[in-house]
């Protein structure tokens, strides 16, 4: 290993966007609270959480034995009433929480009083099932109400969730029912994906044989037909839809557990990442209020992500809710029955504030612009990323094509682990960068270090570590206190180190440069994938680009870059065999050129698809396998198993143009 700098810092940028004058001015949030949290960030943390409603007042707003935090030590709140009761009282029961669009095209208008009613009613159905304070309850369930009524309803009893993303097969469902210990499973018949009925009750009953579930709660939504245990397995329209309308709810301590959410870690057992109450809905309410800058009255806002991500949690259930907000909520995949839907919803619910993936984003521009072009996205005035480093040509895609250059968009990094938005512009305030987070929010407190954690120069990178609690942090791992202190503070001395490398830029703001062990070492520069991956996507014909750095008997390890290619360019590329080869050889210099000759591919790779995770993230680790010829490695967390077939064969076929 070089003694050199932690990661190097190879792009630069020179391009912003101020905030819109409209927005800047009417903004939730403006630059006084960076002064505000600076001055006493306990007290500017207390104010946020007297957004909520809170039965009894904290005794003191922090606890910190490193690394276990309490927040709001003493406090009492129920975050169900939080997200639903107190907005019906406030005369907003008419209001409109969740536009449901199902994947075959059906609807249903949720409003508060609606959500009151069903979540209620959910909530009597649970105790008469001997659900109370503590029981762990699990659900599964495609992206329907009732995901967003079961979790409310759990959280109103004081009873934590556990969200396992629908498309988890029943071995990944079984680990977590076994962690978690529930009783208690909510799944449903099936959902609707890419214009097909998909049954979720199946791997139910495979994965609780032999665990402590003995009721299954089942939702129709398909209508097909299900393997049905007497006595274990009950209808939800036959215990719920009779149950009382009203139920009077509890409040919980401020660190009574709200949910579970397991990371699906790569390989290791998954781990049961812990979040509690008062801490947690004060964070997530305030970053969506900040960050997204709602107003309840007239913004419609669109989180695409799904209920079994954090994001789901945070961005569709109890930021949105919390703050009182009408929002969009899409059962299936962006391109059924076409490639427009997402931009048809846009259309038809006239979506103000969209918050999608950079997948997503970068899927949208290999399929082509025509596609958004031909919808009506004029109402769009705020846009969000998450779950990726956004290369700048996404983000300049993003804003041209979606956000008619008028939109501003926020870049916002965060975790499972940390609950809600850490790093992000504020839209009113922050002169915005392409493919930078930019800045920590009031409050929280970032820093990037080097190898020894002394905090690194602007222009220099490292690893991003959060150096100060946080309302919104994980409170360990459910049932391993050490393999929280293991995992998360052991690598630099009281500081909480997230796994991910960054860099800050000449005026100190952060780039994020993706997960440390994706570090390449060539020659001894250790450069992250990103940097390398956004100078690839920042040519004109290419759509995505993963590299890894493989083993190199001179350099220690060589890039290789697997690319996607736009639309017309993948043709032309896949009709003539030398236009490819001459593009490949292009892709090459223009790395070199745009960041530096120490960071050309060896090879490039044009592909049709890349490996990702179900929650869209790409797997680097099995790309390595395949440029160093090995056997694949564990392929289980693959979103689609065929990926690395059609990859493997195009390899196998194609030049890479080696020198
Ligand atoms: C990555 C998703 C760069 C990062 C909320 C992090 C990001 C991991 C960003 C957490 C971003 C998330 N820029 N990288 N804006 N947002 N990440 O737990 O590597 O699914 O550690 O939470 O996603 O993923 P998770």
């Amino acid at each position: 290993m070089s003694d050199g700098p932690a990661l190097s810092n190879l792009s630069t940028e020179t391009r912003h966007f101020d905030p819109p004058a409209e927005l800047a001015e009417n903004a939730n949030v403006t630059a006084a609270a960076y002064d505000e949290a600076k001055a006493d960030r306990l007290v500017f943390w207390e104010t946020q959480a007297r957004r909520l409603e809170w039965t009894t007042e904290w005794d003191e707003p922090l606890q910190w034995e490193p690394p276990f935090a309490k927040w709001f030590v003493g406090g009492e709140l129920n975050a169900s009433v939080n997200c639903v009761d107190r907005h019906v009282e406030a005369g907003n029961g008419d209001r409109v929480a969740i536009h449901w669009e199902g994947e075959p095209g059906d609807t249903r208008t949720v409003t508060y009083a609606d959500l009151h009613r069903e979540v209620c009613k959910a909530a009597n159905a649970l105790t008469e099932l001997g659900v109370s304070q503590g029981d762990r309850v699990m659900i599964y369930l495609p992206m329907i109400p009732e995901a967003v009524v079961a979790m409310l309803a759990c959280a109103r009893l004081g009873a934590p969730h556990s969200v396992v993303f629908g498309g988890f097969s029943s071995d990944a469902l079984r680990n977590r029912i076994d962690d978690t210990g529930a009783k208690v499973m909510i799944t449903a018949d099936g959902g609707y994906r890419r214009g097909k009925a998909s049954a979720l009750k199946p791997a139910v009953d495979e994965s609780i044989e032999g665990t402590d579930v003995d009721k299954v709660l089942v939702v129709r939504r398909t209508g097909e037909e299900v393997p049905w245990t007497e006595g274990r397995d009950l209808w939800w329209h036959d215990l719920v839809d009779g149950q009382p309308e009203t139920h009077e709810a509890q409040a919980f301590d401020s660190e009574n557990p709200l949910f579970i959410l397991y990371t699906s870690g790569t390989t290791a057992k998954p781990k049961g990442i812990l979040h509690t109450t008062g801490g947690y809905l004060t964070q997530a309410a305030y970053t969506h209020h900040a960050v997204f800058d709602l107003k309840p009255e007239t913004d419609i806002f669109w989180c695409t992500a799904d209920i079994g991500w954090v994001t789901g949690h945070s961005y569709i259930v109890y930021g949105p809710l919390a703050n009182g907000a009408t929002q969009v909520m899409y059962e299936g995949t962006p391109d059924t029955p076409h490639k427009g839907r997402f931009w048809e919803l846009v259309q038809k619910y006239r979506v103000t504030i969209m918050y999608t993936a950079p997948t997503t984003i970068r899927t949208f521009m290999k399929w082509g612009d025509d596609i958004p072009d031909g919808f009506d996205l004029s109402s769009l005035r705020l846009l969000g990323s998450v779950g990726e480093p956004i290369n700048p040509e996404a983000w300049m895609w993003y804003r041209e094509h979606i956000g008619h250059d008028k939109a501003p968009i926020v870049d916002t990094w965060w975790q499972t682990e940390t609950g809600a938005i850490m790093v992000s512009p504020l839209p009113g305030v922050t002169s915005t960068k392409p493919g930078s987070a930019q800045v920590p929010l009031p409050g929280i407190s970032v820093d990037v270090v080097d190898e020894s954690g002394s905090p690194v120069g602007n222009g220099g990178g490292g690893y991003l570590v959060i150096s100060e609690p946080w309302p919104a942090m994980l409170r360990g791992i459910w049932g391993d206190d050490q393999r929280y202190k293991d995992t998360y503070w052991s690598r630099f001395a009281d500081m909480y180190f997230a796994g991910d490398g960054a860099k800050k830029d000449d005026d100190g703001d952060l780039w994020l440069l993706g997960r440390v062990d994706d570090v390449m070492n060539i020659s001894g520069h250790r450069i992250s994938t990103t940097e390398v991956e956004s100078a690839l996507v920042s040519h004109p014909k290419v759509a995505e680009a993963a590299v890894v750095g493989a083993s190199d008997p001179t350099t220690g390890q060589a890039i290789v870059a697997f690319v996607i290619l736009r639309g017309s360019a993948s043709e032309a590329a896949e009709d003539d065999p030398d236009a490819g080869e001459a593009l490949i050889q292009e892709l090459r210099q223009h790395v070199s050129k745009e960041i530096g000759p120490i960071a050309k591919p060896r090879q490039v790779m044009l592909v049709p698809e890349l490996p990702k995770t179900r929650s869209g993230k790409i797997m680097r680790r099995l790309l390595k396998d395949l440029a160093e010829k090995r056997e694949l490695g564990d392929v289980t967390t693959l979103n689609d198993s065929t990926v690395m077939d059609a990859i493997g064969d195009k390899v196998a076929a194609g030049s890479s143009g080696e020198d």
